[in-house]
């Protein structure tokens, strides 16, 4: 009795007073996020052609034989029918997320599946669009988004996570030419941004009574770096080149791209889903990096780890927050972009890793001053890169959700050596006054890891291939008791 009255004591005190037992508060959002390409296909008895989303920039990458057999895609060739059948299955998904405490679940919209073909294209208005919605994929989402709802659970909704419909990029062809390739996704803004906009719009209008929570674009500059700069064994993207000049108006036309499609969701989304008195809440996903210097007595390492610091953290934040566009990546921004600014309602950010640098004397990319810096070492767990990466997300004075965080094939004991560690090293950014309100666990079950198709697994519940059966690993059991504690 004395410990039970001691411990309600504790979790009545201020999270920030000396002594006090350390929890998230009551208002903190735990979930777990999933994306559709990496999900839905797979279906157990749906037939292949209407679980799989064919009409993906996506889809064509990773089924493409000639694609596959390129080394340079660094393509599994894993077909996609290993998937997990969340098409299918969401029910019963939702419905994990529901017992294992969760309070909200991050999902995508396939843009493709609503608009297979390009017909959608000669769409001028909502209305207009509305009529080329494929019938089958609206009647899904809907059904999708009630369950969410009966499940219990708040959904934030990605509206563009990577993949673009084939009828905008062409990555086969601009894989083999880029400067050559018809449909160039995010390099023919003046064709994609006002699609963007418009397919948002919809969404808005169509799911605007269930969704309040929207995410526009996923890690604009995962986009960039494995799709135009540095695809790698890592993470290749469509369409797989290495382009620095059109890195950088990718980079760029993501957060025109972005600022779109606030306007177009805050104007279509009219319906306060949640009860909270606002229709809408809109933010962008980036992941942020920890960093450090290979050599820590090196002065030009320490100059590497700000400059990458600046590359790969604050170039595009500085853009889609505050309107400054450095093209030149010079470390001044010489495009300033008012018109830009003040669409932003929050930050989703993701963490995975910190980056050892080596500093360089000579930029690794000519006429891009900022690029003096080589990442030797690309993949270290680091818990308290989580607390860096919030205080750095929180300085552009935007409440923050950590949209994605997970650990690839986790052990049994992944749940003590790192989801602990790093929702503590969360929990102490959130006792400094840190405004972070969420934290979704990456990845409610296993998933289509891109171009390593199945060969990475994230889930908090491991997905059987074949049978499709899903079983809780000991990092979900783990996160279970987190999240019904409120503390690590
Ligand atoms: C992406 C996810 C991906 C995860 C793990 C993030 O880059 O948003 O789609 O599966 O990291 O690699």
């Amino acid at each position: 009795m004395l410990t039970t009255i001691l411990l309600l004591a504790c979790d009545s005190m201020d999270k920030d007073s000396p002594g006090a037992q350390p929890s998230f508060g009551d208002g903190f959002l735990w979930g777990a996020s999933m994306a559709g390409f990496q999900v839905e296909a797979g279906c157990p008895t749906i037939a292949a052609n209407d679980c799989e989303d064919r009409y993906s920039d996506w889809y064509q990458w990773v089924t493409d034989p000639d694609l596959i057999a390129d080394p340079s895609t660094h393509l599994s060739g894993e077909p996609l029918s290993d998937a997990p059948g969340h098409y299918e299955l969401y029910e019963e998904d939702f419905a994990r997320a529901t017992d294992l405490g969760l309070g909200g679940v991050r999902v995508s919209i396939e843009w493709s599946r609503l608009f297979p073909d390009g017909i959608a294209e000669g769409a001028e208005t909502v209305e207009d669009l509305a009529g080329r919605a494929n019938p089958l994929a609206l009647t899904y989402y809907h059904a999708y988004f009630d369950q969410i709802a009966a499940a219990g659970l708040k959904p934030v909704v990605t509206l563009n996570h990577y993949t673009l419909p084939l009828w905008l990029h062409d990555g086969k062809a601009c894989h083999a030419d880029i400067d050559g390739c018809e449909d160039r996704g995010w390099l023919e803004p003046d064709r994609l941004i006002p699609q963007i906009a418009l397919y948002s719009a919809f969404c808005a209008q169509e799911f605007g009574d269930r969704v309040d929570m929207w995410a526009t674009l996923n890690e604009p500059l995962a986009v960039v770096l494995s799709g135009y700069l540095l695809p790698s064994a890592d993470r290749t993207n469509p369409p797989g080149v290495s382009n620095p000049a059109y890195a950088i108006e990718v980079l760029y036309n993501q957060a025109e791209g972005h600022a779109a499609m606030y306007d177009a969701i805050k104007a279509h989304d009219v319906v306060d889903a949640d009860g909270d008195g606002e229709n809408s809440s809109v933010g962008v996903v980036d992941n942020l990096v920890a960093l450090k210097p290979l050599d820590p007595a090196s002065d030009l390492d320490a100059i590497g780890v700000e400059n990458a610091n600046y590359v790969y953290n604050l170039a595009f934040l500085n853009a889609v927050i505050r309107g400054e566009f450095d093209r030149d990546l010079d470390g001044v921004a010489e495009d300033i972009r008012p018109e830009l600014v003040g669409k932003m309602d929050y930050l989703g950010v993701n963490y995975y890793t910190r980056i050892t640098i080596r500093g360089l004397t000579v930029p690794l990319l000519g006429g891009y001053e900022k690029f003096t810096f080589y990442p030797e070492v690309v993949f270290e767990d680091y818990p308290d890169g989580l607390y860096e990466v919030s205080v750095l997300g929180a300085s552009y004075g935007l409440p923050i959700f950590i949209t994605e965080s997970g650990k690839a094939d986790p052990g049994d004991d992944a749940g003590d050596t790192w989801l602990r560690p790093h929702l503590a090293a969360l929990l102490r950014a959130y006792n400094e006054g840190i405004d972070v309100r969420g934290f979704f666990y990456w990845s409610l079950i296993d998933n289509y890891e891109w171009n390593h198709g199945m060969g990475m697994r994230f889930g908090l519940y491991a997905v059987d291939t074949a049978t499709k059966e899903r079983t809780l690993r000991p990092i979900g059991e783990d996160y279970r008791a987190i999240v019904s504690s409120g503390r690590p």
